[in-house]
């Protein structure tokens, strides 16, 4: 199954990486579903769009506990750097990631579309100033603008937004200009990322799978399922690359 999948990466023309939450893991960050599951544990609809304009502080504290306590104090993974070496040895193209934190370009990726934002930045709902999370003191909650004292929101997509520009543009026209699309780390779940991965498949792509589990993928789009955590399975393919 890995020179198998070395073997279609190696002769590809375009491959592109599409990633979930189950990509950062092992990096210390808990998925939204499944073991540890963060939707097991919050209620998704903090992170609701409606609701964060009617209960911003609540929503805020939830989210600095959920995502702010942990970012920028964990690091990449081997599978985060494995796609960023594929990039830099000319075998990859870009990554597409459902992923907002920003563990990607730590790992030196350069092309990432942040297909649901990043945690990195926030962005005043009043003026649309933005700021970096550094610049950003979150002891106090909601944080505001610095020019005009509107409320702050992190740069990323709320259920009940609309996706990105020009993430959302630039993801479909990588998928369709794709002959090699790596999944990892994503059940499937939240439209319209989930559509990427058929997307590509009806556009001739051969699909290659890393996830411990089955997911809404496996049985229907993959070609090729490496049924391994994403550090353990990046590290066997690099080395299955490298012997071709
Ligand atoms: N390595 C690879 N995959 C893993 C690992 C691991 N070590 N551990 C878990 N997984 C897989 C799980 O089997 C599951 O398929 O990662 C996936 C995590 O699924 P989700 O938590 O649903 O994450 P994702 O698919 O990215 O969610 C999509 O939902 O809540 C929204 O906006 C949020 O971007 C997110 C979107």
């Amino acid at each position: 199954m890995y020179t198998q999948a070395a073997k279609i990466i190696k002769s590809s023309k375009r491959c592109v990486a599409f990633t979930g939450a189950g990509i950062s893991v092992e990096s210390g960050i808990p998925p939204f579903r499944g073991e540890n599951g963060l939707w097991n544990k919050y209620d998704p609809q903090t992170f609701d769009i409606q609701y964060f304009y009617s209960h911003t502080k609540q929503s805020w504290e939830v989210i600095r506990e959920i995502f702010y306590d942990l970012f920028g104090k964990v690091r990449p993974n081997a599978a985060h750097y494995g796609l960023a070496e594929l990039e830099a040895n000319n075998m990859l193209s870009s990554v597409i990631t459902q992923n907002v934190d920003n563990l990607h370009k730590d790992a030196g990726s350069k092309i990432v579309h942040e297909f649901h934002g990043s945690l990195k930045n926030l962005i005043c709902l009043n003026c649309r100033a933005k700021y970096e999370i550094l610049e950003i003191d979150l002891n106090v909650l909601p944080p505001v603008c610095k020019k005009c004292d509107g409320i702050l929101k992190p740069d990323v997509i709320f259920f009940g937004e609309a996706i990105p520009e020009p993430a959302k543009t630039n993801s479909f026209n990588e998928t369709r200009k794709a002959d090699c699309f790596i999944l990892i780390g994503t059940t499937g779940t939240v439209a319209p990322a989930n559509t990427i991965p058929s997307a590509a498949k009806s556009n001739g792509a051969k699909i290659i799978e890393i996830n411990p589990y089955v997911s809404e993928y496996t049985r229907s789009v993959t070609d090729v399922f490496l049924e391994e955590k994403a550090s353990i399975a990046m590290e066997k393919l690099m080395e299955e690359i490298d012997k071709l």
